[in-house]
């Protein structure tokens, strides 16, 4: 609940009666989100007495100012500074400088552009198995899902071997990051149902964070080497390299899987990649806009804070709906059209400020390589059955997408 002079800011904050993790809301927010940013820059959700932004001006603004919008009592909807986060907090995302800035260091330099380099050759060589194989299949006229066959055999593959992980028991890092995403929301049957392996997938992801299951050199490893060197503390350690498991496999399955999804809708903007392979980063980057895989994050007000001339309280909860943010027709010309020739960048999927997305490098070389192997592969990508969605409070997520691919 929020702290309890919330009443002066109600008369400006327009009221709107939804809820934002019902099963309606999430299977398609859209409709939603336009309702959302027609009512005014900020919102005030009397279901769960929380404020709200869907515009993109003041989504940025939030998420900039980490000093009066703090991490560090949650990201989600439960605040932190009144009831007891239910895993051990984030090092790194549910932190406020100076503790987040040691961790951010760490991670953002064993996550740099010039490791990208190092691992490039590796993603783009799994990248060519994958659709090779694939490829294989559709000549023999199988119909291929994009989402089990595709979106998340890539991530769960190349993403655990740059950190050093051993190859049993993967799946549990996708159980793992749909329970995580799902309790950033409210305890709904979405978390209930996802909470139900809680106990054996957490005990195996923590076993996993420990340094002897992780292969020397590698994104993990690197982890204890900063801490051998003082820069934190063992006990630490293990924690930082949670983070690369929470947050690093589900987000790119569902950024992957959403742009095949963008890519199957729209025929003549995949004839143009298929022409131009070298539009894949163009292309992801605008499936991110369109359909952010992260749909949404909270922050909590540090003081009284002034949002768009409405004033909320110190120690209240702010939704910032970034999928709605990048849908924003104050930003965007036709924000609802998917258009790989427009400049997306500016777009909120991966948040911004200190806080923004420190795996985009990742993300963007994973997008850049499975896209580009696609569309050189294949002359049409066509849906064959109606997709399927897994709802998850935070993420946009499918379930399945059963795809015709036509070979070049
Ligand atoms: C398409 C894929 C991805 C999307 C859409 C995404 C989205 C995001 C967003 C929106 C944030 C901001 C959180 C906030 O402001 O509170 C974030 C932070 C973060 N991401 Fe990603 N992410 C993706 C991939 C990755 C990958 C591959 C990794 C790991 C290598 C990763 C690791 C992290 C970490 C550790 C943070 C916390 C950063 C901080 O608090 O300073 N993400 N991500």
């Amino acid at each position: 609940m929020p702290a309890s002079s919330t009443i002066d800011s109600l008369a400006t904050a327009p009221s709107i009666d939804i809820d934002p993790f019902s099963t309606e809301f999430l299977d398609n927010p859209y409709p939603s989100y336009a309702l959302l940013r027609e009512a005014g820059p900020v919102v005030w959700i009397p279901k769960y007495g929380i404020f709200a932004t869907a515009r993109h001006e003041q989504v940025h603004e939030v998420l900039s100012d980490h000093v009066n919008y703090i991490s560090s009592a949650g990201v989600g909807l439960a605040n932190f500074n009144m009831e007891t986060p239910f895993r051990p907090k984030s090092l790194i995302l549910e932190a406020d400088p100076p503790d987040h800035t040691r961790a951010r260091t760490i991670l953002a330099r064993i996550l740099s552009p010039k490791t990208v380099m190092h691992v490039r050759e590796s993603f783009a060589k799994e990248a060519d198995d994958l659709l090779e194989r694939l490829a294989h299949a559709a000549a023999r006229g199988e119909v291929i899902d994009g989402i089990k066959q595709l979106a998340e055999v890539y991530p769960l593959k190349v993403f655990p071997d740059a950190v050093g992980l051993e190859t049993e028991g993967r799946e549990n890092l996708l159980l793992y990051g749909d329970m995580i995403f799902n309790a950033f929301g409210p305890r709904n049957e979405l978390l209930a149902k996802a909470a139900e392996k809680v106990q054996p997938v957490t005990s195996w992801i923590m076993a996993h964070c420990q340094r002897s299951m992780l292969r020397p050199g590698g994104f993990g490893d690197q982890i204890y080497q900063a801490a051998d060197a003082g820069e934190i503390s063992q006990e630490e350690a293990p924690m930082l390299v949670r983070s690369f498991l929470s947050a690093g496999v589900d987000t790119t399955v569902n950024g992957l899987g959403n742009a095949l999804l963008c890519l199957s809708q729209n025929p003549q903007s995949y004839a143009q990649l298929h022409q131009d392979p070298t539009l894949a980063r163009a292309a992801f980057e605008e499936s991110l806009r369109l359909e952010s895989a992260v749909q949404t994050f909270f922050r909590t007000t540090e003081k009284s804070v002034e949002l768009a001339g409405v004033t909320i309280p110190k120690n209240n909860k702010v939704l910032a709906f970034l999928g709605a943010a990048n849908r924003d027709e104050r930003q965007w010309p036709e924000p609802e059209r998917f258009n790989i020739n427009r400049r997306a960048t500016g777009h909120m999927a991966f948040g911004t400020g200190i806080h923004g997305c420190v795996g985009q490098v990742i993300a963007r070389l994973e997008g850049e390589l499975i896209l580009s192997g696609i569309a050189r592969r294949f002359k049409r990508i066509e849906i064959a059955n109606p997709p399927s969605r897994r709802l998850n409070n935070t993420l946009r997520a499918l379930a399945s997408l059963p795809l015709r691919l036509t070979a070049a």
